[in-house]
């Protein structure tokens, strides 16, 4: 074992994965160094997950298996970060003695400082509010093939914070309270570092917050020259020469204006595909989930996306069995599945999370009953995952290369679709552009031919 060697495990979404390169960083910087076997490591750190009842278990049970692991090697350090982390807080050392280090979302930026006052076993706890997003955060260094996250570990796609937490307070969410209130990074600080990621080769951004299209609004901390929205960033980051592809995640439906719909046609870099979660398709579970649009009002974005890109690629987040959820208005969540035609959707069965309003609902359903609706959603929404992808059978679409190994290429259209190449040259490097023939359709992914020409 080294004493310097650290370990991370991330569970979760995109916002903890870039967490968890930005602690990789830092560590990085005190002279740790990161290494892919836990096993060898000094410094384990679970970035954790707590947006579903699972997400949650997993890290306990990861936490559990660690115990052996300290019990042979005490001088182990355990870190437990992220949402859990800040949930959980003391609870966490209650039930897990062998925890060094508990630290709240908003301090990972401190990781080293932390670590060196968690000396000598005593458990070092931070999980206070605090409203600092650092004005730079630099993407050099670290170890990439190391977080398992696929091209955002390369050089030559990232994803870059734009705001953090989330002011919405959907009754079943537990973000608001895990991540806190909206803050908006300087928009000058954002166009900067992407700046300096594409003069060092980087030709794709995603645009990273809880709600990006309410980055800037005046409910926020934040100190743009007012007033600046999220088109306006939008528009600043695409003029940014050599950047090819641009893409953001994730919106609220109800935030996505006008403005930042007609982005799709004024700007040729911004990606046509948007994750635009919808949660449920009857008006009325909306309405107790606190969402504040209809499903009207969604139609209109969403036909209003299609007329001004038709190629664009829609994807969504559903919940099956919200409390009080009857047969009738899952029925409904079926139609707009039908309406919409998704490309792709992530479904989840509803589970409580403390301290939401959701919890307190009447109306819960059976995990049997929750797991039959999520099975026939599933069904339904692969079968049309299928059909929507057997549209691009036969034509040429340019792939950004990811990965490319003994010719066996894989990689990605503008839509965000995955495209696999058999017998590709080995000069196809990751970060290479290629023009494919699309020539099999599956559920997940597409496979594309190698086309001389231009796409
Ligand atoms: N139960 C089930 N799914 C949830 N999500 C968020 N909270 C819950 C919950 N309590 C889902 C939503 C969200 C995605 C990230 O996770 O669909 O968009
Ligand atoms: Fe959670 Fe709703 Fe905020 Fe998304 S918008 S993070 S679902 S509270």
């Amino acid at each position: 074992m080294n004493k310097n060697s650290f370990y991370i495990k991330t569970f979760g979404c995109q916002m903890n994965i870039r967490d968890s390169e930005i602690m990789a960083q830092k560590l990085s910087e005190t002279g740790y160094i990161e290494t892919s076997a836990p096993d060898d490591a000094a410094l384990i750190i679970l970035n954790t997950c707590s947006v579903r009842g699972k997400a949650e278990q997993k890290v306990f049970s990861m936490l559990g298996s660690l115990r052996k692991l300290k019990q042979k090697n005490p001088e182990l350090k355990i870190c437990v970060a992220g949402c859990v982390a800040q949930q959980e807080g003391q609870k966490i050392i209650d039930r897990m003695e062998h925890v060094d280090l508990v630290i709240g979302t908003q301090h990972i930026y401190n990781i080293s400082e932390l670590l060196s006052k968690s000396t000598n076993s005593k458990t070092a706890i931070n999980l206070s509010d605090s409203y600092e997003i650092p004005r730079y955060i630099p993407h050099v260094g670290g170890s990439p093939a190391l977080h398992d996250t696929g091209a955002q570990d390369e050089q030559f796609s990232k994803f870059v914070t734009i705001m953090q937490g989330c002011n919405n307070f959907c009754t079943y969410c537990v973000v608001p309270y895990t991540r806190g209130r909206e803050v908006s990074r300087r928009a000058a600080d954002i166009v900067n570092e992407i700046q300096t990621l594409v003069n060092g080769g980087v030709v794709e951004i995603t645009l990273l917050g809880q709600n990006v299209n309410s980055y800037g609004s005046t409910n926020q901390v934040i100190d743009n020259p007012a007033p600046y929205s999220f088109s306006d960033l939008l528009a600043d980051v695409a003029k940014i020469e050599g950047l090819e592809r641009l893409r953001f995640t994730t919106s609220h439906p109800k935030d996505l204006s006008e403005r930042l719909i007609e982005c799709f046609d004024l700007l040729p870099n911004l990606c046509p595909q948007i994750h635009l979660p919808v949660q449920s398709g009857s008006d009325r579970i909306l309405k107790r989930m606190n969402r504040k649009y209809t499903i009207a009002n969604y139609l209109e974005k969403v036909e209003r996306l299609k007329s001004i890109r038709p190629d664009i690629a829609i994807t969504t987040d559903i919940i099956v069995g919200f409390p009080g959820e009857t047969e009738a208005d899952f029925q409904q969540t079926m139609n707009l599945l039908e309406t919409v035609r998704y490309h792709g959707s992530f479904s989840f069965k509803y589970s409580d999370r403390p301290e939401t309003r959701a919890a307190d609902l009447d109306g819960k359903l059976s995990e049997e009953e929750k797991g039959r609706r999520l099975q026939q959603f599933q069904k339904r929404q692969d079968e049309i995952s299928l059909e929507r992808n057997r549209e691009y059978l036969g034509s040429t679409l340019s792939i950004l290369v990811e990965t490319n190994s003994g010719g066996k290429m894989m990689g990605r259209t503008v839509t965000n679709h995955i495209v696999h190449v058999e017998r590709a040259p080995l000069d196809m490097v990751p970060g290479t552009f290629a023009p494919v023939e699309i020539i099999h359709a599956g559920q997940h992914s597409l496979k594309g031919a190698l086309t001389p020409g231009q796409p």
